[in-house]
């Protein structure tokens, strides 16, 4: 059985089976994105050459693109079955993801733009209520979008540099990151009061959104530069996380992250005096979180897996 207070180095598909039904007041998690950031976060059965770094443009970029494929995939059958994949992939877990929230309860789940909508697919198809999406306005983001006019000038095809002077292929600058907000539907023939006193969730804290300098509104603007960085390649702000605990949840309540990473979601959970799960299956970041979660805590409050 899976204890409280302890972070476990194990895949969450499996371990999250063990977890009591109705137990968890909260799961914030970012999951995987799908989009190749880095290798667990591959979740296609695509062997394309111009995928996971093998073409020559790939070869040359940096540690992060060498793992993606083109900005934008879809050139061939292969390609075109990944976001089926990721939808398929999500559907093996948030079942357990379900049973073992308390009715009314909340998870907030950290997508990627261009997958966002088959995690939500799958969250609706087992059971999940799409409550809201957040924008999370990260106010600044790295960028890459070529120019098309460079292609022309390679090719001294002055008509089309001048023609096509400004225009750019790829994406526009990703400054904002959906947080996807879904609840546990609660029971049949109850109100949502009625739920909250039953089961203490069910509602959100408006009080919050003052503390952390924010409107109280689905738009939430918080520099990813805020974080304590360089611990994981996708780490989030540890502010951020907190108002998302606190936004849900009551002292003592307890949060759970199945794709903790570095463990930022657990720093903050401890923090505000909430009980945690945390699971990692690569082991360099579990060990990461415990060392971050093991600077923050009394001795005996919190167990350790080995
Ligand atoms: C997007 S990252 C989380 C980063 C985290 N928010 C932070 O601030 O450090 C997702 C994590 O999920 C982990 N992961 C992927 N599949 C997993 C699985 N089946 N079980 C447990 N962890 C998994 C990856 O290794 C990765 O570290």
């Amino acid at each position: 059985m899976i204890e409280v207070n302890k972070l476990y180095n194990a895949n969450s598909i499996e371990l999250m089976k063990s977890v009591d039904t109705d137990s968890i007041d909260l799961i914030l998690s970012d999951i995987p994105y799908g989009i190749c950031y880095d290798k667990w976060d591959i979740i296609h059965n695509n062997k394309n050459n111009a995928l996971l770094g093998k073409s020559e443009a790939q070869m040359k970029a940096g540690s992060i693109f060498r793992m993606r494929g083109k900005p934008l995939n879809g050139w061939s059958e292969d390609d075109k079955k990944i976001p089926a994949e990721y939808y398929s992939w999500c559907n093996s877990w948030v079942k357990d993801w379900l049973r073992v929230l308390k009715p009314g309860a909340s998870s907030f789940v950290f997508a990627g733009r261009r997958m966002a909508h088959r995690c939500i697919c799958a969250f609706e198809d087992n059971g999940f209520i799409f409550k809201d999406m957040i924008a999370w306005n990260k106010e600044k983001a790295a960028h890459r979008a070529q120019r098309i006019s460079c292609v022309f000038e390679r090719r001294n095809d002055d008509k089309n540099v001048i023609k096509w002077n400004g225009w750019k292929v790829g994406n526009l600058r990703p400054v904002f990151e959906p947080i996807l907000w879904f609840m546990k539907p609660y029971k049949i023939g109850g109100t949502l009061a009625d739920n909250v006193i039953e089961n203490d969730v069910g509602a959100w804290d408006e009080t919050v959104f003052d503390r952390y300098n924010q409107l109280p509104n689905n738009l939430i603007s918080m520099s990813a530069e805020s974080i304590n960085s360089g611990l994981h390649p996708t780490q989030k702000p540890l502010t951020l996380m907190k108002l998302l605990i606190e936004l849900t949840t009551k002292e003592n309540q307890l949060v759970c992250d199945p794709f903790m990473g570095s463990g930022t979601a657990l720093i903050g959970a401890l923090q505000l005096g909430r009980s945690f799960i945390g699971i990692e299956k690569e082991q360099e970041y579990y060990k990461t979180a415990l060392r971050r979660l093991e600077k923050e805590c009394d001795v005996g409050k919190f167990l350790f897996s080995h």
